[in-house]
């Protein structure tokens, strides 16, 4: 695995250097944590923040031994439409994101509303290093290691009334910085958002992400804070996330908005139910090529079918795509 030191780090490469800075003290934890993964064993306690030992046993669901995409594919071939439509784009453009400081605001059905800031959520939370597969809905698939806590720790601390049933996501609104939201050709109606039921989000499996690879997250992947939910396509892992809110009945999302015969409110990976225009039954593993299409079956639930069928057991996964 390829773990980066801070100082390695060129910090052009992430983030303005004041920032780099600023934030360099939580790369220390992210990164000792990270090394940690390599000898799950091995484990003593970095500074500053506390972390998860990884177990890196084969059938543990958080740790796929699969074949990692190289840093390079997954920093470079990305889908963040607030930089642009083409897959270069967030790439090229997401270093114009201010990414500190950062702030989340919580809403709706819960007893602890408020805006929090970033460093204060990272310091009541334990990062710890997860390696899932990325199954987009366009048949395309990664294998990344993240750096990230249970959504489930911040949801417990703010505490959600009985009548919270769901979760809805907000991404960033700031088009002077994105500058896909200043297109005047753009399908989003921004801000991007998304939604997952109550149980979905407290589960084990879905992770608030703030780095990867050892490193904070590039902007382009979602800086500095995102969703990853690993037996959803890939759209429901909402980036650049300043909004959450508690609802009681199912939030609107982003996709379903623009083509909601094409994208469903789950958007479980399903290789038996295929998308209107294409089929679901395989995916191009990354990196692939022309010559080398690294062209696998795609799995029920993206592979994590042990963990989560439970969440949907007696309903109709055709209808509820
Ligand atoms: N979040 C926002 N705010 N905007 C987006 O365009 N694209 C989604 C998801 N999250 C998207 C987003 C899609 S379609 C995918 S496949 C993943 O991000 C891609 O994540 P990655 O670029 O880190 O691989």
């Amino acid at each position: 695995m390829l773990i980066k030191k801070p100082d390695d780090i060129a910090s052009s490469e992430i983030t303005p250097e004041a920032v780099y800075l600023r934030r360099r003290e939580f790369m220390q934890g992210a990164a000792a944590m990270a090394a940690m993964a390599v000898a799950p064993m091995a484990f003593s306690a970095p500074s500053p923040l506390s972390h998860t030992p990884v177990d890196a046993r084969a059938g543990n669901p958080f740790y796929t031994g699969e074949t990692q995409t190289p840093f390079s594919d997954a920093s470079r071939y990305n889908n963040f439409y607030e930089f642009g439509t083409d897959k270069s784009d967030p790439a090229k453009y997401a270093s114009a994101l201010t990414v500190d400081p950062w702030s989340i605001d919580v809403e709706g059905e819960v007893d602890k509303p408020g805006k929090y800031a970033l460093e204060d959520i990272l310091k009541s939370v334990d990062i710890e290093e997860r390696v899932y597969r990325l199954r987009c809905v366009e048949a395309w698939s990664m294998v990344i290691p993240w750096l990230g806590f249970p959504l489930s720790d911040l949801i417990r601390q703010w505490q959600p009334t009985s009548k919270a049933k769901y979760i809805q996501f907000e991404t960033l609104y700031r088009p002077s910085e994105m500058r896909g939201q200043r297109s005047a050709f753009s399908t989003i109606d921004w801000p991007y958002i998304e939604g997952l039921r109550m149980d979905e989000a407290m589960h084990p499996l879905t992770l608030m992400s703030v780095g990867m690879y050892g490193r904070e997250l590039p902007n382009q992947n979602g800086a500095p804070i995102r969703l990853v939910v690993p037996w959803k396509y890939g759209f429901k892992s909402v980036k650049s996330i300043v909004k959450i809110r508690f609802t009681e009945r199912q939030p609107k999302t982003s996709w379903q908005g623009i083509a909601p015969r094409e994208y469903g409110f789950y958007a479980n990976v399903n290789p038996k139910v295929d998308h209107p225009r294409w089929s679901q039954r395989y995916e191009r593993r990354l990196p692939s090529s022309l010559l080398s299409p690294n062209r696998i079956r795609t799995q029920m639930f993206n592979g994590y079918e042990e963990q989560v069928a439970g969440l949907y057991k007696g309903m109709n996964l055709r209808r509820y795509y």
